[in-house]
C-alpha cells in the first residue's frame, strides 16, 4: 500500500531576512510557544530536571533531546539503541532510549520515553538557535523508532514507548485525544505573539473552532494529518491540480498534509507556476542560479515585485482559508554576481518534488498554519481522526498589512530592480525571454468572478518612482508607502536568523534529509567574523541548498494501531 516514498522527514533551511519591528525569538505571554522567525515553533519543556527547548512536530511521532549540558536528574535506561536516520542515512540522531519525566505544557508523564541523543549529524542548524530537542505530535505505530527499539530489547514497545501525547492521553482518560495550534507570525503589522499548543483544550481565543467543521484524516488510516482539500484561488483564479488520488481527482480534490515541521507550502511545480502567474509582474528562472529562500526541489525561482500581493485562498469543505500574502513571498538582500547589492522578492510556495506522491497532493507548512487556528483530533469512539480549522486572516487586512511592511523594508534596504533585471543579472537576459512557464501538466486555471483587484481597493497617491533600473514600478508600491506610516519603523529590519524550517515525517522513521552545510558554514563564518545575526545584509545570496534525497524504502506499513479503527472502533489496531 503505502510507500514511504509518499512522505517522510524533511529538514530544511531557510535564509530570510526578517521583517521590520520583531525581535528573532517570540513568547506568547500566556503560553510557552517560542517562534523561531516564522520557520520553527518550539516550547521549553523539562525532562529528568533539564529544560529543553525542542520543536514541535505534527509530522513526526517520536521524542528526542540533545541538551549541551547532558541530563541532570533521574532517568532509567532501557539499554537499548535508537536512530532515526535523515536522508540517505549519512544524517540522523541517534542515543540510548531512556525514561525519565518529563513536564511539557503543563502535563507532567512520570516516566515518558525518549532517545538521549548520543550522536548527531546535520543537527548544527538546529542547535545554533538553541533548539535541542523534538517531540512529535504524530499518529503512534509500533514501527517508531522508539517503539520498534524497546521491542526489539524485550520490552513491549507500544506500552512503555508511547509518544507523548499517547502517555498525556492515558493519563487523562477522561479529556479529549486532541491538540491545537495557533502559529504566530513575526514581522506583520501586529507582530502577532499570539502562538499556543493546547493539548485536550482550545486556546480560548479561538474556541469557535468547535463548530468548524471535522475534516477526516485523509487517508483514513494513512496515520497522518492530510486532509482533502477543495483547492485553491490565487488572484480570482481557481487552480486545481491532478490528485495522486483517483477518487480525489475525479471530484477534482487533492490532499494535502499539515506539518508544523515544514515551513513553506510545498506543492508540484506546475501548481507553483499557476500560482505566481497570476502575479502582474512575477517572472520565473528555471534552474536559476538565484538561491530560493525555502527548500526546493527544483531551482526554478520566481521574482515577484516586492509590492504585488500574492491573494490566495484555500478551501476545505467548501470554506474559504485566505493565505497572508507575507506568507507567499520571502524578501531577501542578495549580493549579486554584479558585485551590487539588491534587494528581490521571491514566491516562497516551493516544488515538494518526490516527497509528494501517492497520497498526498501537497504539503502544507507552517506559512499555511498560521492562517488558521487548527485542531488536531485522534477522535474518539464514534469517529476517526480529523482536523478542524478556523480561519484566522482577512485578505484586506493582510493585504494593506503586506504593502506596510514591504515600504517599510524597502525605505531600509537596498534598492529593489524589476524582477527582469534582477533575473538578467543571474542567469543572463534570455532567462527573462525564456522564462514563461512552459506547459504544466494537468493544472487547470479558470479565471473566476472578477479580475484581481490587488489592493487598488485602497486609495493611493501615486508618486512617481521606478526601479532603479529604470524600469516602471506597479502603484502598489506607492500605495505601500501611503499606508501604515504611523508605524515605528525604528527597528531595524533584515534580522535573519539562522533559520531552520521543517522537520517532519511519518509516524515511522524519519526518511529524509536536507543538508545544509552552506548554510551553516556561512553561519559559523559570519560569527566568526563578527557579524551580527541582525545584519540585514546577512547573505541570502550565499545560501545554496543541497537537494533534499528520499532513501527509497519499500518497508514503508501503515500504522498499526490508531485510536479508531473502522472495523473494531475505538482503540483498535490494524494492519495490512
Ligand atoms: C527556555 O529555557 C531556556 C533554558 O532554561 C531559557 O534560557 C529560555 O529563556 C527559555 N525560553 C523561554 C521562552 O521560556
Ligand atoms: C551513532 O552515530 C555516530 C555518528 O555520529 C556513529 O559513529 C555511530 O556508529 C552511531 N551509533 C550506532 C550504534 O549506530
Ligand atoms: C503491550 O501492551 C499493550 C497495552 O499497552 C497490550 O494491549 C498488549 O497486549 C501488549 N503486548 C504484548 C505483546 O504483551
Ligand atoms: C485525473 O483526471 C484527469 C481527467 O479525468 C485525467 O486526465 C488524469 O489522467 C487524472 N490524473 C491522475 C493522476 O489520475
Ligand atoms: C541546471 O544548471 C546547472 C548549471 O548551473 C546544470 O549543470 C544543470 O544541468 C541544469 N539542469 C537542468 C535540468 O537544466
Ligand atoms: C553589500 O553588502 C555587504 C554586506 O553588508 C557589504 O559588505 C558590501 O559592501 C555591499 N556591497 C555594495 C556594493 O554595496
Ligand atoms: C466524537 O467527536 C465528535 C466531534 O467532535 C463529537 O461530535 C462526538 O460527540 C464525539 N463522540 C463521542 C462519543 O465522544
Ligand atoms: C491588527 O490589529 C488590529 C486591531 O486588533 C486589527 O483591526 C487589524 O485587522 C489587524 N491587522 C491585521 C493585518 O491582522
Ligand atoms: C482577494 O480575493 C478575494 C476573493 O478571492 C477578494 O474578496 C478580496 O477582496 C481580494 N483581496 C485583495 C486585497 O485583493
Amino acid at each position: 500500500m503505502l510507500r514511504s516514498s509518499a512522505l517522510s522527514s524533511l529538514l530544511l533551511l531557510r535564509p530570510l531576512l526578517a521583517y521590520g519591528r520583531s525581535a528573532q525569538f517570540l513568547v506568547d505571554a500566556d503560553n510557552n510557544i517560542i517562534n523561531n522567525m516564522n520557520t520553527r515553533y518550539t516550547l521549553n519543556l523539562t525532562v529528568a530536571g533539564t529544560a529543553v527547548n525542542v520543536m514541535l512536530d505534527t509530522g513526526s511521532t517520536d521524542m528526542w533531546v540533545a541538551p549541551p549540558g547532558g541530563l541532570v536528574g533521574a532517568t532509567t535506561d532501557s539499554k537499548t539503541f535508537a536512530e532515526i536516520a535523515y536522508g540517505d542515512g549519512s544524517n540522523f540522531v541517534n542515543g540510548s532510549v531512556l525514561w525519565g519525566e518529563v513536564d511539557i505544557a503543563g502535563y507532567t508523564i512520570p516516566q515518558q520515553a525518549f532517545i538521549n541523543v548520543l550522536n548527531s549529524v546535520g543537527e548544527e542548524g538546529d542547535e545554533a538557535s538553541g533548539i535541542f530537542g523534538l517531540v512529535g505530535l504524530g499518529f503512534t505505530g509500533p514501527d517508531g523508532s522508539i517503539p520498534a527499539a524497546l521491542t526489539a530489547g524485550g520490552f513491549n514497545g507500544t506500552d512503555v514507548g508511547k509518544p507523548v501525547l499517547s502517555s498525556i492521553y492515558a493519563e487523562n482518560p477522561s479529556k479529549g485525544q486532541f491538540f491545537a495550534f495557533s502559529l504566530s507570525r513575526v514581522g506583520d503589522v501586529n507582530d502577532t505573539a499570539d502562538a499556543s499548543l493546547t493539548i485536550s483544550d482550545y486556546d480560548p481565543n479561538y474556541v469557535a473552532v468547535a463548530n468548524s467543521p471535522a475534516l477526516p484524516v485523509y487517508p483514513p488510516k494513512g496515520g497522518r494529518w492530510s486532509v482533502v482539500t477543495d483547492g485553491i484561488t490565487a488572484n480570482g483564479q481557481t487552480i486545481s491540480w491532478p490528485s495522486f488520488d483517483d477518487s480525489l481527482n475525479a471530484t477534482g480534490q487533492n490532499a494535502v498534509l499539515f506539518d508544523t515541521g515544514t515551513t513553506n507550502f510545498l506543492m508540484p511545480a506546475a501548481v507553483r507556476d499557476a500560482i505566481y502567474s497570476t502575479v502582474p509582474g512575477a517572472i520565473v528562472s528555471r534552474n536559476s542560479s538565484i538561491s530560493n529562500l525555502e527548500f526546493s526541489e527544483d531551482n526554478d525561482v520566481w521574482v515577484l515585485p516586492c509590492n504585488a500581493i500574492v491573494n490566495m485562498t484555500t478551501i476545505f469543505a467548501n470554506l474559504e482559508f485566505p493565505i497572508h500574502p507575507l506568507d507567499l513571498v520571502d524578501i531577501g538582500v542578495f549580493n549579486a554576481p554584479d558585485g551590487n547589492n539588491y534587494t528581490a522578492c521571491l514566491g516562497s510556495v516551493t516544488n515538494g518534488g518526490p516527497i509528494l506522491g501517492p497520497g498526498l497532493d501537497a504539503l502544507y507548512g507552517d506559512s499555511f498554519l498560521r492562517n488558521v487556528y487548527s485542531v488536531f483530533s485522534f477522535g474518539n469512539s464514534s469517529m476517526g481522526p480529523y482536523v478542524q480549522l478556523l480561519a484566522d486572516t482577512d485578505t484586506d487586512a493582510a493585504a494593506a498589512d503586506y504593502l506596510s511592511v514591504r515600504a517599510e523594508q524597502l525605505a531600509e534596504s537596498p534598492a529593489e530592480i524589476s524582477p527582469a533585471a534582477f533575473i538578467s543579472i543571474y542567469d543572463g537576459p534570455n532567462a527573462v525571454t525564456s522564462s514563461v512557464a512552459g506547459g504544466p501538466t494537468g493544472v487547470v486555471v479558470t479565471t473566476t468572478g472578477a479580475a484581481p483587484t490587488l489592493a487598488t481597493t485602497t486609495t493611493a497617491v501615486p508618486t512617481a518612482t521606478g526601479y532603479t533600473d529604470g524600469s516602471a514600478i506597479s502603484s502598489d508600491k506607492n500605495l505601500a508607502a501611503d499606508l501604515d506610516s504611523s508605524s515605528s519603523s525604528n527597528d531595524s529590519w533584515g534580522k535573519w536568523g539562522p533559520i531552520i524550517v521543517g522537520l517532519l515525517a511519518t509516524n515511522l522513521l524519519i526518511l529524509l534529509l536536507v543538508a545544509f552545510v552552506s548554510v551553516m558554514t556561512y553561519i559559523r563564518n559570519g560569527r566568526k567574523a563578527g557579524l551580527p545575526m541582525s545584519d540585514k545584509y546577512a547573505g541570502a545570496a550565499h545560501q545554496r541548498y543541497v537537494p533534499v534525497k528520499l532513501r527509497d524504502d519499500s518497508s514503508f506499513v501503515p500504522p498499526a494501531e490508531t485510536l479508531y479503527d473502522d472495523e473494531d472502533h475505538a482503540h483498535g489496531r490494524y494492519s495490512d
